[in-house]
């Protein structure tokens, strides 16, 4: 039986069209990143199993996790994520290095996933985490590189928001004031996730089932239905009067990034835990706000202990992952994608006579030496043929010599966009160099 021409599923063939998209989605992230003075790193694609185990969680472990027995019997795991792996990596490191640690990298990631719109098994995932910043300046920072690579790419903030929540406020609801177990928290994390689509009378019964006690219940639910770092200030005074220290941080992060401007892109959501184990303090996620993908393009947060796997001081760090999956998906929603389906070439020179084979070939050459992109037509053809070709490929101009150019020692370029036909010498590249650079200026 013949073999399957279609990849693994959940996986992709990178044809050129799908890798010119793929390139200028790195391109800017790889841009913006550097504008940020982040620097790109990368590690293996291999990491022993442990390393997820230590504090990646259950799903990942459990259901997502692609593990086998290597032949010298070590326990592997194709990456799921790469925190683990830049958490290894500066635990090698950070005692030497002065801090903050601004990294970025793209890096290819398997997870067993159920392929569907904007999840695949194989995806890549653009991260950038900060290491060793003072105090909440490291999450205003992330957050602002989270917006502006969005922005890069022409979104603004009726595209997307930041839903943003703190892991501290969390656990104080769930320890301090519905004073609940471990079990019993994990039930109401997945209860507030469904919140927005359920009835509210679901949402009440459902919630005094697991809590038990209807004065708790009613503060449960008040807490999932707050929509604002206003309302978070409001619940906390009404119940404790005091803003308790640890949840500080998460009100100066507001208060940061709208003294940046950025006010019209965030916004404080109680639904926002992520599933991750890692994360200590402030959690968020960046949402499609389109109606056909209202979900999770990117995700992170601040993890103040993930060092202490490796047996190191704690060093805090926060980050986030885009997955280009997602993020396309959103692109083509809002119309932001330019149009990939057609190779750029600025120029394609051909021959109608092997008497011109030569020069074309000459000409060639000194005309990539200036960075023009040029397709050679290989081989002599009729006039009829090259043009039906460039009608395919679209170059900006065509340059095709006979035998009669070659004796008189000049051509006609023509210009495929706006079909102007420059008579050009051919003792004289520059000439033509000149017509291409000027005509992309
Ligand atoms: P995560 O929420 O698991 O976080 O993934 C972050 C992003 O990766 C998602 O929002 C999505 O864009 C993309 N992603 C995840 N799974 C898939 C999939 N199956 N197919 C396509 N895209 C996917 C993390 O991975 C954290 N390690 C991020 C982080 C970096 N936290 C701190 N630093």
């Amino acid at each position: 039986m013949a073999l399957s021409k279609l990849p693994y599923r959940g996986t992709r063939d990178f044809f050129p069209e799908q890798m010119r998209l793929r390139n200028f989605i790195f391109s800017k992230m790889a841009e913006v990143s550097e504008i940020f003075s982040y620097e790109p790193y990368d590690g293996p694609l291999l990491e022993e199993l442990d390393l997820y185990r230590a504090k990646s969680g259950e799903e990942l472990i459990n259901d997502q996790v692609y593990n086998f027995i290597d032949r010298g019997e070590r326990e592997v795991a194709i990456r799921p994520e790469m925190t683990p792996t830049v958490a290894r990596m500066v635990a090698q490191i950070h005692r030497e290095v002065s801090k903050p640690l601004r990294w970025y990298a793209i890096p290819n990631l398997m997870r067993y996933e159920k392929p569907q719109k904007g999840r695949l098994r194989e995806f890549w995932q653009y991260n950038a985490d900060i290491f060793g910043a003072p105090e909440i300046l490291g999450d205003i920072e992330i957050i602002q590189l989270a917006i502006a690579i969005m922005k890069s790419f022409g979104a603004n903030n009726h595209h997307f928001e930041v839903l943003i929540n703190s892991r501290h406020f969390v656990n104080y609801i769930f320890e301090n004031i519905l004073k609940i177990d471990a079990e019993r928290t994990k039930k109401l994390y997945k209860l507030v996730d469904k919140r927005a689509k359920m009835p509210s009378d679901k949402f009440s019964t459902q919630a005094q089932a697991i809590i038990l006690d209807s004065e708790k219940s009613r503060q449960f639910e008040e807490y999932a239905a707050l929509n604002s770092i206003e309302d978070v200030i409001k619940f906390i005074r009404n119940t404790d009067n005091e803003i308790p220290k640890q949840i500080q941080p998460l009100i100066n992060l507001f208060n940061g990034l709208e003294d940046l401007g950025l006010k019209q892109y965030i916004k404080f959501d109680p639904s926002i835990v992520r599933g991750l184990d890692y994360y200590t303090d402030v959690v968020f996620e960046i949402f499609d706000k389109h109606p056909d993908n209202l979900r999770a393009i990117a995700g992170g947060g601040a993890y103040a202990n993930l060092l202490s796997i490796f047996g190191e001081t704690p060093l805090p760090g926060i980050g986030f992952g885009l997955g280009e999956v997602p993020l396309t998906e959103f692109l083509k929603s809002h119309n932001l994608l330019p149009d990939f389906s057609k190779q750029k070439i600025d120029i394609v020179v051909a021959y109608l006579d092997t008497s011109a084979e030569k020069i074309v070939l000459e000409i060639s050459q000194e005309l990539r030496n200036q960075k023009i992109k040029v397709e050679v037509f290989l081989g002599e053809a009729k006039q009829k043929k090259i043009f039906s070709h460039t009608d395919k490929k679209q170059p900006h101009f065509v340059l095709m010599l006979g035998s009669d150019d070659i004796t008189n020692g000049t051509g006609q370029l023509r210009n495929l966009k706006n079909k102007e036909i420059h008579n050009v010498s051919l003792n004289n590249v520059d000439n033509i160099s000149k017509i291409i650079l000027n005509s992309k200026t």
